[in-house]
């Protein structure tokens, strides 16, 4: 790959690459747990069904799909449903991501080389330079970018027009987009987290391609764990398969699994040390809150960042964190779940926080 296209990932999906280098990448190719179609994916019952129908009719009509926008928290397949789009839609799909795309020159290279009817794929597109964000404007909806040559006086503007494409872009953050790349994408679909039972299912068909024995409770009790995260299930999967084959027979069995997650640091709701540390905090520095997010990171020493991407919407969705106007309180469901007792009252009662 040259340096003019390093902002490029990956050019085309697995099934359009030449054949597998080595035995490693054929093995990763082979154990890869994502699925690769429709039919395969489990959950997001209604964002797989509308994005079925809109792919089909693109098919039978032989036109180009609509751009497409996936939001939501990480590791709920974002980035899979692109790949199972570019494959449903048998064509190739280009991988991008908003920080890698630093000047408008990354971005024109690729969309000049984009044939007609391909997935083009910018994964964090909040990410994107504003300077970036304006080709693509008029690539999304004109299949055109104006190209300006020279400055001031001797400016002048060429209009490249492009071959049709789709842009599905990926983002944790879908408020961050400004209105008018927004309002270009045709579908805009949010994938939540998922069910126990969704991840259960997830959990077994990973453990068959593993070709790994699990109990069926062993599987729920994983799942139990995993955040209603498929990315998260499967590493949970991975590491209790590792417990299994050290300190077991190579069975993945329910007290298997509660040994290993144990020893992963993962209590019973599936929180992992961030996610303690962060509700501590809260609970132990600032009273149970309210505390702002930039005082809560500053404790912590992380970045604001990770803690709003991968530590609040789980615990916002499992009911131990609330935002207010005035910041991050921990609920009574998080002071019962890390057995902190409340402040004392002057009458010597025990007072959780409100809510
Ligand atoms: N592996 C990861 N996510 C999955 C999903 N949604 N369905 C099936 N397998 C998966």
């Amino acid at each position: 790959m040259g340096p003019k296209n390093r902002a490029i990932n990956k050019t085309m999906d697995d099934k359009n690459q030449s054949g597998p280098e080595d035995d490693t990448e054929e093995k990763h190719l082979f154990f890869d747990l994502r699925p690769r179609n429709f039919s395969e994916y489990i959950g997001q019952k209604q964002v797989v069904e509308t994005l079925q129908i809109a792919v089909e009719a693109t098919g039978k009509r032989q036109d180009v799909l609509d751009h497409v926008l996936l939001y939501g928290p990480p590791g709920l397949g974002k980035t899979t449903m692109a790949h199972i789009i570019s494959n449903e839609l048998d064509v190739p799909l280009i991988h991008t991501s908003g920080p890698a795309l630093e000047k408008g020159g990354d971005l024109i290279s690729i969309l000049t080389h984009i044939k007609h009817g391909n997935v083009l794929f910018i994964d964090e597109i909040h990410r994107l330079p504003k300077v970036v964000e304006e080709f693509l404007y008029s690539a999304m909806e004109d299949y055109a970018v104006d190209i300006i040559f020279d400055k001031g006086m001797n400016a002048r503007s060429y209009r490249a027009k492009l071959d049709q494409f789709t842009l599905v872009g990926a983002t944790t953050r879908a408020g961050l987009l400004s209105p008018p790349l927004r309002e270009r994408f045709g579908i805009q679909r949010s994938l939540d987290f998922y069910s126990e039972e969704d991840i259960q299912f997830v959990i077994q068909r990973s453990a068959a391609i593993l070709n790994v024995e699990i109990e069926c409770d062993a599987a729920r009790e994983i799942a139990r764990r995993a955040r209603g995260t498929p990315r998260i299930a499967n590493q949970l999967l991975r590491r209790v398969r590792d417990y299994a084959q050290v300190r077991a027979d190579g069975r993945i069995t329910v007290e298997v699994s509660r040994e290993a997650l144990a020893l992963e640091g993962i209590d019973e709701m599936g929180l992992n040390l961030l996610d303690v540390r962060f509700l501590k905090i809260i609970i132990d520095f600032y009273n149970g809150g309210p505390a702002g997010l930039e005082a809560i990171a500053a404790t912590m020493q992380e970045e604001p960042d990770t803690l709003i991407d991968m530590v609040e919407p789980f615990l916002l969705k499992a009911g131990l964190l609330v935002r207010t106007s005035s910041g991050r309180k921990a609920t009574e469901l998080a002071y019962r779940h890390l057995r902190k007792t409340g402040r004392a009252t002057s009458s010597g009662q025990l007072k959780l926080p409100a809510i």
